[in-house]
Order: structure tokens, then sequence, then C-alpha cells
């Protein structure tokens, strides 16, 4: 596992869009997996800048998403759907056909599941972009007994819950299930880059980084990828440098 150290959010947002473009800039064609929540918001923002410098085509790019509230519909205003739509793709020629995203409101969740881990296979993910949850999440793959490799239904825990709760317009409104790639969905990718912004991750970040592989601490299968690079800024790093 690589670690590149960031001062702040910015300087780690820059840092993680430069990743990003080279691989889109060496494989026009590439298969980004994205996340959302707030650490790739500043990346985002960086790549929309550098395709509005004409310096990025993002036509053959295609996306793969990791997750997605179980109950929202892809307009919601708090689904991933329509936050990937308002942070990234609403503002580079992507083209919305090559974005996807497991459906909240399939009344075959099984079936949903299986076909998003039969896209993932046949895509082939270059790049999978990942934040880091509190609890030491990946996607919605919450802390567990085993790991999870497939596309299923996750129930969330409160730590989630709570965490995600800030982008709601109270805690009872937070969805209490998601879809979400699995433990395999994540780890087939080529390469894998996670942010992690904050001093709310600290501990988390060195739990992962240094602590054993365990499904309690899902983030920590990472150490087990053979290219995976974490850029983290000074307060994320604060438990692990001291
Ligand atoms: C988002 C996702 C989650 C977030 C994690 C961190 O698609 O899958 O694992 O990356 O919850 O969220 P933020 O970045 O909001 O702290």
């Amino acid at each position: 596992m690589k670690l590149i150290r960031a001062k702040d959010y910015a300087d780690l947002s820059i840092k993680a869009a430069n990743i990003i473009s080279s691989v889109v800039t060496l494989k026009p064609d590439c298969v980004l997996g994205l996340a959302t929540g707030s650490s790739p918001v500043g990346a985002y923002e960086e790549l929309v800048k550098k395709y509005q410098a004409g310096v990025l085509d993002f036509s053959r790019v295609k996306a793969v998403n990791l997750d997605e509230y179980v109950g929202l519909s892809k307009e919601h205003d708090q689904s991933y759907a329509y936050f990937m739509r308002t942070n990234l793709f609403d503002h580079i020629n992507i083209d919305p056909a090559n974005c996807h995203i497991p459906s909240g409101l399939t009344d075959d969740p099984e079936g949903e599941c299986a076909a998003y881990d039969r896209l993932i296979s046949d895509l082939g993910t270059d790049l999978q972009l990942l934040g880091i949850g509190p609890n030491g999440h990946i996607g919605f793959n919450e802390p567990d007994s085993v790991f999870l490799p497939h596309t299923h239904c996750v129930t969330l825990t409160e730590t989630t819950i709570n965490a995600n709760a800030r982008f709601f317009a109270n805690r009872d409104e937070v969805p209490r299930r998601a879809y979400t790639m699995g433990i395999w969905g994540i780890m087939q990718a080529k390469r894998i880059l996670m942010v992690v912004s904050g001093s709310s991750k600290a501990a988390v970040l060195k739990e992962m980084l240094t602590g054993p592989v365990d499904p309690n601490v899902p983030a920590s299968v990472l150490q087990l990828h053979p290219d995976c690079t974490v850029i983290a800024d000074r307060d994320a790093l604060a438990v692990l440098d001291r």
C-alpha cells in the first residue's frame, strides 16, 4: 500500500484528481469506480476544472458507482445518483448511458445485485476511488464477521446513520438500508485510490493501515490489494504519526 501525505483537503483533492486524470489520459475508454460522500467532492471539482480547461475528455469513460440508498429514486436529491450528477456527471462530457449505479427502487433486489456484479465483471474497473467511513466501511460494506464479496443489500449501522445524518434534514430521514458493491467488486479493480480527510478518520486510518486484515475493519482488506494508494491529509494522519 502506498501512502501519499497531503497538507490539507485542497491539496489532497488536487493530488487525487491528478491521479484520476492520468488514468483517463492514458486510457480514454477507462472504467472509473466512483464514490460519493464528502471526501471525493474536491477531487470531482478539480476534474471538472480540468475538463473545462480542455485538458480531459470523458466521452469514452465509463463509471460504475459503489452504492445507493434503498428506497430513493435517482431523482431524489439525497440519492447517490443525484449526487453524482450534480457533483460531476452534469459538468463533464461523460455519456449518461455509461454511468452505472444500483437502482434504489428495484423490486428485484437479488436480480439487481447479481446484474450489477455481472456488469462489474464485464467492465473491469481500471481505478476504484474510495472514501472510508469512521467505522472502517468501504462502499457500504459495514463491519461484520466476514467479508461479503458480492453486491448486496446492507442494513446500515448506527455509526453510519449518524455520520450521514449531516446530509439530511434530520436523522430520521436517513435510509436504513443501501445496496453496495461487495468486497470482490472493489478488490477486482486494477488500481485503488482512497482519499481520507479530517481528524474523524485518524483512528480508523491507522487501524486500516497497521492493524490485522479483519472484516470488522472492512477497509483493512485493501492491505491485500497489489496497487492501492491512500492519500491522507495532516488531520487524518495525526494518530498514525503520533
Ligand atoms: C460513498 C461510500 C462511503 C463513503 C464513506 C465516507 O459512496 O461508499 O463508503 O466513502 O462513508 O464518507 P465521507 O466521505 O462523507 O466521510
